[in-house]
């Protein structure tokens, strides 16, 4: 319920705008203050009175109104309270009345947003340094999808690049079929690995490297077989991983893509005098005021790069989907990378550089290993996942041994685990994993929400249908009005993840749903309260356990009925 709308419309200020009272409209710090507060210090000049005044004046001229208990000015502020029982009636009904569609709106209508995200490299390990970028990608989008945007969730593939040259090499050299079609990408970085190795000794495997890569480009059958071959080897095990992570992608268009793509582009360049050349590369260079090195698209040898194809794909990009904003969910390493690319294309008199962001994030290194990707000591992520999930079905064998299908629930709640702990940070941060911290049942973790949503699960069960009319006094109590105060929030919580591209914001939001029903579940009992009592609070339970379904089903997080 926009209970803001409805106060901004009762109070009237000479001079401020029904919106800018909504705007100003805050939560006080102590909900025992009120449920809203509208500081008034800024109408001060306007009104030339007092803050105080113009409080004790708001304040009296607001008549009584159903949903507001009391209206009371202090110290500047006017602070307003939502008649409890009437608040709970409403935001409960409405909760079960939208269901799983509690939080969806149609702001985004007619707008569509790209999300590149995740833009895995082939034939190279799915490993650590990739799961920020996909799951806040992939909660972006599935919010933002909540909004009613169009979102286009694009995996820009690393799939172009000498690595290949050098891959087709090893394979000729020590390839073994039926261990790579077993073991996948593993097979892959062990003669990726012994490539280098090797070629420390022997350079000349280099120049036969550079000459595969070559010939991928000129087409030779052989050459792109194996290049197809390797590329569906990595798809089929990313895909894998995208499963349990519940991430989707509806372009899989990655650098290779726009090898056709980018003449084009350099040549709207040369023509409006932006490339020059400069020992033989083509570069484009940047105002003083810029401090940036200048964006390198041709090397000296004809090769065009990383940076070359985000341009092609900018345009593509806004050529196919005429996107409202293009989204980059990469770490900040890449911080210059789209700066300049965003900069070049401003150059180039494309007005709708403004709409591209890079939503840069952090790191995340595991406690118990370092993150590297030098000579094959990497991380796989399938390896975490499957750490986290065992680690997981020990807590369940500990705590609820006959839980029926421990493994299902397992997987949930270690992959959930997983999941809700690098999420729970602003995305800019790096971050130390640990597993035990993130599967700590009583923690601020996804095991956490988890186990309340089944909690919730299990006493809808076990208390049951009832036949009667609610008593909505059986919600007005403190513990039950701050938690019905936070289920009202999530449309806006969804709203401001996205505004801030944010997914954290939701996150801990949840944690805070489900510490403030835990804090209701202890103070108050539900089973041995009288018919109409009980059954307002079984909706307030009810409420809950869709809040939390319809959070977690927005980060990707799956939740398990018992645990
Ligand atoms: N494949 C790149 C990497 O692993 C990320 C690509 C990000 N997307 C883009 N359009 N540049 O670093």
């Amino acid at each position: 319920m926009d209970y803001k709308r409805l106060i901004a419309q009762l109070v009237k200020v000479d001079g401020v705008t029904e919106n800018e009272i909504y705007d100003l409209l805050a939560l006080p710090k102590d909900s025992a203050m009120g449920d809203y507060c509208l500081p008034c210090f800024k109408f001060a000049s306007i009104l030339r009175t007092s803050p105080m005044n113009i409080a004790n004046n708001i304040a009296a001229s607001i008549t009584s109104q159903g949903f507001l208990s009391k209206v009371e000015a202090v110290a500047g502020y006017v602070n307003f309270t939502l008649n409890k029982t009437e608040f709970a009636e409403r935001v409960l009904q409405k909760i079960a009345a939208e269901g799983n569609d509690y939080g969806k709106c149609n702001d985004g209508e007619g707008k569509t947003i790209c999300i590149d995200y995740s833009s895995v490299n082939i034939a190279k390990p799915f490993h650590m340094g990739h799961l920020l970028n996909t799951v806040i990608g992939g909660a972006l989008y599935r919010i933002f999808g909540a909004l009613g945007y169009n979102v286009v969730g694009i995996n820009h593939l690393g799939d172009w690049g000498t690595q290949f040259g050098k891959l087709i090499v090893a394979y000729k050299m020590w390839g073994d079929k039926q261990d790579i079609d077993r073991r996948g990408v593993r097979g892959l970085l062990d003669i990726y690995v012994k490539f280098h190795k090797e070629a420390e000794q022997n350079p000349k495997l280099d120049d036969e490297a550079r000459a595969w890569f070559k010939a991928i480009e000129d087409g030779n059958q052989e050459a792109l077989e194996l290049f197809e071959w390797f590329k569906q080897i990595t798809l089929k095990e990313v895909g894998k991983i995208y499963d349990r992570l519940s991430v989707k992608f509806d372009s899989y268009a990655g650098e290779s893509f726009y090898n056709d793509k980018m003449a084009p582009v350099l040549d709207k360049l040369r023509e409006l005098g932006l490339l020059e050349v400069s020992d033989g590369a083509q570069v484009v260079r940047f105002d003083d005021k810029e401090n940036m090195p200048p964006c390198l698209l041709v090397r000296a040898d004809g090769a065009t790069l990383y940076a070359t194809r985000d341009m092609a794909a900018a345009f593509y990009r806004k050529q196919t989907y005429d996107f409202y904003k293009c989204l980059y969910v990469v770490a900040y390493q890449q911080n210059l990378h789209f700066r300049q690319i965003f900069k070049v294309l401003e150059m180039m008199g494309c007005e709708w550089s403004k709409d591209m962001v890079h939503v840069a994030h952090g790191m995340v290194s595991l406690e118990d290993g370092a993150l590297s990707t030098r000579g094959g000591n990497v991380v796989f992520l399938e390896d975490v996942l499957n750490k986290a999930v065992a680690k997981a079905l020990d807590i369940i064998n500990d705590k609820n041994p006959d839980l029926p299908d421990k493994e299902a629930t397992a997987e949930m709640v270690g992959v959930g685990a997983i999941i809700f702990g690098v999420l729970f940070n602003s995305r800019i941060k790096d971050m130390v994993f640990s597993y035990d911290k993130a599967l700590n049942f009583d923690g601020e973790t996804g095991p956490y929400v988890q186990y309340t949503y089944a909690r919730c699960n299990s006493l809808l069960e076990r208390c049951g249908s009832i036949d009667c009319v609610a008593d909505y006094k059986g919600v007005d109590n403190k513990e039950s009005a701050d938690l019905i105060r936070l289920l009202d929030r999530y449309p806006d919580i969804l709203k401001d993840c996205a505004r801030k591209y944010e997914p954290s914001i939701l996150t801990r939001y949840i944690v805070d749903v489900a510490k403030a029903f835990n804090k209701f579940y202890f103070e108050h009992n539900i089973n041995n309260a009288e018919d109409a009592i009980k059954k307002a609070r079984l909706s307030l339970v009810s409420a809950t356990k869709q809040v939390i379904l319809n959070g977690l089903t927005m980060l990707g997080i799956k939740a398990p009925l018992r645990m």
